[in-house]
C-alpha cells in the first residue's frame, strides 16, 4: 500500500479577518506537523524528507513573521483598551512572540542540518525535538488568540474589520525580501564571487531583472568574506545557493552585476 506522502495541502482562500487569522493558525500548526513528520516517519524518501524541510524553513522564516505583523501591528492597536482580559491576553500574546523566537530559530537551524543528510538520523532527532517544543509553544498560544481575541476581533465593527483585512493583504504584496549569502573567503580564492556569478549569469538571460551585488565585507575589522546580494527576481538562485532573506543593500562599495 502507498504510503502518504508528508505534504501541506491548500485550502480555500477565506475573506473575513477572523478566517484569515485562523488559516494563518492551521498554517502554523501543520507546518509544525510537516517538521516532526519529516524528522520521524520511517516510510518517508529522502527526497521528500528535503522537499519538507525546505518548505518549513520557508514557511517560518518568511511567512510567520507577517501573522506577528498583524497581530503586532494590526491588530493590537484596534482591541488594546477594549477590556482588561483582552489587554491581558494581548500581552501574553507579545511577550509569547519574543519568547518564540528562540524555538523557531531552532527548528530553522534544525532543518537546514537535515537537508544536506535526510539519513542522519542524530540531525533528525534533533529535528523532532524542536519541533516538539515549537508544538508545545504553539498549544496555549494559539488558544489563548482564538479563545479571548479573536472574538473580541469579531466583535469588532465590519468596516475596521475590512480595514484590518486590507492591511493583511498589503503587507503579503509587499516586495519580497532580497538574499544575501557568503560566497567564499577572499583570502583562500583567487575571485570568491566566480562561481556565484557564473551561477547567476547561466540562469538569468540578458534582460532578466534579475540583479547581483557583491562586495567584500569585514568581520570585526578582521576578517573578511566576500558577499553578494540577490535582488528579488533572482530568488530562485538565492535559495538554491542558500541565501538568506535580508533588506535591499546599501553602500557606495557595492558591484552591481547584470545578466
Ligand atoms: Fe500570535
Ligand atoms: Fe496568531
Amino acid at each position: 500500500m502507498a504510503e502518504t506522502p508528508v505534504t501541506i495541502h491548500g485550502t480555500r482562500a477565506p475573506q473575513g479577518l477572523v478566517d484569515l487569522l485562523l488559516a494563518c493558525h492551521d498554517r502554523i500548526r501543520r507546518f509544525v506537523a510537516l517538521a516532526r513528520d519529516a524528522a520521524t516517519r520511517p516510510d518517508v524518501p529522502a527526497d521528500q524528507v528535503v522537499e519538507a524541510c525546505a518548505r518549513v524553513e520557508r514557511y517560518f522564516r518568511e511567512a510567520l513573521p507577517l501573522h506577528v505583523a498583524d497581530e503586532e501591528q494590526s491588530v493590537e492597536p484596534r482591541l488594546r483598551g477594549r477590556s482588561p482580559e483582552v489587554d491581558h491576553a494581548l500581552d501574553a500574546m507579545a511577550q509569547e512572540h519574543r519568547a518564540h523566537e528562540a524555538a523557531v530559530a531552532a527548528l530553522l537551524d534544525a532543518a537546514a542540518a537535515v537537508r544536506p543528510d535526510p539519513g542522519d538520523a542524530a540531525r533528525k532527532t534533533t529535528l523532532a525535538h524542536a519541533a516538539e517544543a515549537l508544538r508545545e509553544d504553539f498549544l496555549e498560544h494559539l488558544a489563548l488568540e482564538e479563545a479571548v481575541l479573536f472574538p473580541a476581533i469579531r466583535r469588532l465593527p465590519a468596516d475596521l474589520q475590512s480595514t484590518v483585512v486590507d492591511e493583511l493583504r498589503a503587507r503579503r504584496r509587499a516586495e519580497p525580501p532580497w538574499y544575501r549569502l557568503v560566497v567564499g573567503d577572499p583570502l583562500l580564492v583567487a575571485d570568491p564571487f566566480a562561481e556565484a556569478l557564473g551561477r547567476f549569469r547561466a540562469l538569468y538571460t540578458p534582460g532578466s531583472p534579475a540583479r547581483m551585488l557583491t562586495r567584500l565585507e569585514t568581520i570585526g575589522g578582521l576578517h573578511c568574506r566576500a558577499v553578494a546580494y540577490l535582488s528579488p527576481r533572482a530568488t530562485e538562485l538565492a535559495r538554491e545557493l542558500g541565501g538568506e532573506p535580508t533588506a535591499p543593500p546599501t553602500g557606495a562599495d557595492l558591484v552591481l552585476h547584470i545578466p
